[in-house]
């Protein structure tokens, strides 16, 4: 009988993406590559094969998963690269290959939080309460808040952000996770009174949002862009299980 190998393309950048790599490569009958977009300097390497960098958008990638002969795709990147996922479900279609996404749930309101819902940065940045806040929206999203000049900001990313930059700020370099201490010892020791983050869900960024509502601070609260209409799981294990289907089709 010949065994096939079913080749696994997992679109990467996020901490269930590193585990699915790890589980991936211990699992006979798979042979997983993660896709990292190279945009971290020194990004924490998954288990398994590893390629970095950009394809040329959708048609790249559709083209990328002919030539690899590639028999499913998880997209597992984070909630809010848009851009990838969308040319993945369009590079799968037109490939033909099964694709599931892989969100893990948004973070949802507890008693005691002071969330403001918005449905973008530019929202976040026209509805800002304090004079002094933490952004932790990532260094790539900083331009709706550079005109900003009343407010001080302490923006929080991995690498140091680029100009522009509000015209008043401090940065933190630092990669998470952060523990709810030392976020609540961070928004005292800048006297922060607001909190602005993108809806992640990550277990790794949490505790700024149990500080917050600790220290009865408003949290601007950016929503997740929508998924388009195709196969999604929460956990790494739904998306194990969903291979465990492909490998079983093919
Ligand atoms: N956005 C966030 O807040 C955030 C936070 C944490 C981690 N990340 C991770 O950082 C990476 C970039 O995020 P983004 O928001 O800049 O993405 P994006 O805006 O959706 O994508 C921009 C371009 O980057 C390339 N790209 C993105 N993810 C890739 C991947 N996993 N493998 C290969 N190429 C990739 C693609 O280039 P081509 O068109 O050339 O293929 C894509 O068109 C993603 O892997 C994401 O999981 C993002």
């Amino acid at each position: 009988m010949i065994v096939m190998t079913l080749r696994v393309l997992v679109l990467g950048g996020t901490g269930e993406a590193r585990r699915l790599a790890e589980l991936l490569a211990d699992r006979p009958g798979v042979h997983a590559v993660t896709s990292l977009a190279g945009v971290t300097e020194h990004p924490v390497l998954p288990a398994g094969d590893v390629r970095v960098g950009g394809f040329g958008g959708a048609d790249g990638l559709a083209a990328w998963l002919a030539a690899e002969r590639i028999g499913a795709v998880v997209d597992a990147t984070h909630p809010f690269a848009r851009v990838m996922t969308d040319a993945a479900v369009v590079a799968a279609r037109s490939a033909d290959v099964p694709l599931v996404v892989l969100r893990r749930p948004g973070w949802t309101e507890r008693p005691g939080d002071r969330w403001i819902r918005v449905p973008s940065l530019a929202a976040a940045a026209a509805n800002l309460p304090g004079e002094r806040v933490f952004l932790t929206t990532g260094r790539k999203d900083l331009t709706p808040f550079t005109d900003d000049a009343r407010r001080w900001f302490l923006i929080r990313s991995v690498d140091a952000p680029e100009p522009p930059l509000p015209p008043r700020h401090a940065i933190v370099l630092a990669r998470g996770p952060f523990t709810v201490d030392e976020e609540r010892a961070l928004f005292r020791e800048h006297r922060i009174d607001a909190v602005v983050t993108k809806d992640s869900g990550s277990p790794m960024t949490e505790a700024k949002l149990t500080a917050a509502r600790e220290l009865g601070l408003p949290v601007v609260m950016v929503d997740r862009p929508p998924l388009p209409d195709v196969p999604r799981v929460e956990t790494v294990e739904e998306a194990l299980a969903w291979l465990d289907g492909r490998a079983q089709d093919g």
